[in-house]
């Protein structure tokens, strides 16, 4: 699928969307971030990839200010929902906004999450959205994504269960085939021990001074 087509897609689905990865456990993951982010009301956070909010809320209800900007406004919509509803709304900011080109000054957040996004993108893409990243986070970066398996029998299994996203994302074979701490590294960030949080990694990294 082309880029424009899958934010569209995304954008159509996205009432489906926190349904389907609840059954996923992305709330689990949302939540192990959060709690390793170190959260709170003194930290402003920028929420790249925001989609439906899901890491954004989580961050914000542990005290944070949270800007979440994504591409998609089908999706940005189920999450300005969400925030309402939660009574977040008022510690949540949405943003339509292109992660590649984002419209904030040089270190201006201190803590920067990206879940779940980087695995739809090109590699290109993905060099451009971290360099992106690294160049507004002034101290923490969190990015989270699947954990690939890099034993023979389970990469096999982990390419029949995701087969999926090989037809959805731009470059989902490129993504699997390198580390992520090598493209964290690449960007600048300075990786530190990576945890995971069921089917998923979540890599805190530094930025390097
Ligand atoms: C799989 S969703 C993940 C959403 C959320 N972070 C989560 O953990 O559930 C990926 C999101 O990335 C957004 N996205 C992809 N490329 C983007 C870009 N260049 N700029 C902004 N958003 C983008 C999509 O619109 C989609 O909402």
């Amino acid at each position: 699928m082309s880029r424009p087509g899958q934010i569209r897609f995304l954008s159509r689905a996205a009432p489906l969307y926190d349904p389907v990865v609840r059954m996923m456990g992305f709330p689990r993951l949302w939540r192990a971030l959060t709690r390793h982010a170190g959260a709170g009301p003194e930290v402003r956070c920028l929420d790249v990839c925001t989609g439906t909010g899901g890491t954004a809320l989580a961050v914000a209800d542990a005290g944070a200010p949270v800007v979440g900007i994504d591409l998609a406004s089908g999706m940005l919509r189920e999450a300005e929902r969400k925030a309402r509803e939660s009574s977040l709304g008022g510690r949540v900011r949405l943003v339509r906004m292109d992660a590649r080109r984002l419209a904030f000054r040089d270190a201006s957040f201190p803590l920067v999450t990206c879940t779940m996004a980087l695995h739809e993108m090109s590699e290109r893409e993905r060099d451009t959205v971290l360099g992106e990243v690294r160049r507004v986070a002034s101290e923490r970066v969190l990015v989270a994504d699947y954990r690939v398996p890099r034993t023979p029998g389970r990469s096999l299994l982990f390419r029949a269960v995701h087969a999926f996203e090989y037809l959805e994302s731009d470059d989902f074979a490129g993504f699997a085939a390198r580390e992520m701490s090598e493209r964290l590294e690449a960007a600048d960030l300075r990786v530190e021990t990576p945890f995971d949080a069921g089917a998923y990694r979540i890599w805190p990294c530094r930025v390097s001074s």
